[in-house]
């Protein structure tokens, strides 16, 4: 069954980024020279996705402009001449791909309650879930995390989640799924799944496959939002409706190809912005020989 429809949740309050989000939503702030949120519409494209469902809040119409078309913007860079400038532009809105719709989420109760926020829009198919936060770069010549997905649901037909290996004393920062079966084979890539654990002290953690920000779910995820309990806060847990969809259906972690940033961690963001940046020749010429400097100065790793 084709995935038309992509979700992706935008309405959180971006904490860990105060001050600049109090302004700016977080899925603005930049990696090198485009948005966290680009990086994922471009990738739901890549993917065959014929529309993105922005999950958004007040404040936020920011987003929504980013995609939008700039005539004068584009009239002044023709006027200059500025070619390269405009195709950049107008990639932002290519013609022929899918369109941009927009939700709101009244208030942030939970990444489960933003997904079930989409459910009118996405109607009775299977959808994909990603977030802005985990900016996940493959090289070129590898299809992007969601197209590995979109593949891997063509062959399976049941609910995927992104999982990656993490160093098992990292647990407790991460949704930890529960394999059927615990010896992992170097290279599986889909590992059936028995359960989702929420940040699991290391000692109890059922495996050291950690829940990433890409999903594809099927519809019946949205009954079992509506009618799940209410944590903390009362909070939607899309994990905990996840969960309620294994006696009914298998649910797979799929391991996937590509270096994943966790930029919704003041850390992990500039890991991004540093790795992307290296990427590009013209940057990495001039960035290495200051990091060596820097490197001296901080005394290496640990150093200072
Ligand atoms: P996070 O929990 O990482 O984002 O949610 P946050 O709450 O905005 O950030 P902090 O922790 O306060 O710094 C992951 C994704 O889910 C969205 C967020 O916008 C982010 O893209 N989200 C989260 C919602 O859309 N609604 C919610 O109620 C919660």
């Amino acid at each position: 069954m084709t995935i038309r429809t992509a979700v992706l949740p935008v309405a959180g309050l971006g904490t860990r980024f105060l001050p600049i989000t109090k302004s700016l939503p977080k899925e603005m702030l930049p990696v090198v020279d485009a948005p966290l949120i680009q990086y994922v519409v471009e990738e739901a494209w890549s993917a065959g996705m014929e529309q993105v469902v922005l999950v958004s809040s007040r404040g936020k119409a920011i987003l929504e402009d980013h995609f939008d078309t700039s005539p004068e913007l584009e009239s002044a860079l023709e006027a200059k001449g500025a070619e390269a400038l405009l195709a950049t532009l107008r990639e932002l809105t290519p013609a022929g791909v899918g369109r941009i719709a927009s939700v709101r989420q009244s208030a942030p109760l939970g990444l489960g309650h933003a997904v079930l926020c989409a459910r009118a829009v996405v109607g009775n198919e299977p959808f994909a879930v990603l977030l802005p936060d985990d900016l996940i770069w493959t090289e070129e010549s590898t299809p992007t995390v969601l197209r590995q997905m979109v593949d891997a649901f063509q062959h399976k037909g049941s609910s995927l989640v992104a999982v990656m290996e993490v160093d098992p004393s990292q647990t407790d920062k991460y949704g930890v799924i529960d394999p059927v079966d615990r010896e992992i084979k170097p290279g599986e890539r889909l590992i059936q799944t028995q359960g989702l654990v929420e940040k699991p002290e290391p000692a109890q953690a059922p495996s050291n496959l950690a829940v990433i920000g890409r999903y594809i779910l099927t519809p019946d995820v949205f009954d079992l939002l509506e009618n799940g309990k209410r944590g903390a806060g009362g909070e939607i847990q899309l994990t905990d409706a996840i969960c309620a969809l294994l006696p009914s259906q298998s649910v797979y972690g799929y391991r996937f190809e590509g270096t994943r940033f966790d930029c919704g961690d003041k850390v992990g963001y500039q890991m991004a912005n540093l790795a992307l940046s290296l990427h590009r020749p013209e940057m990495r010429e001039r960035l290495l020989p200051f990091l060596q400097e820097q490197l001296a100065h901080w005394g290496g790793v640990g150093g200072g």
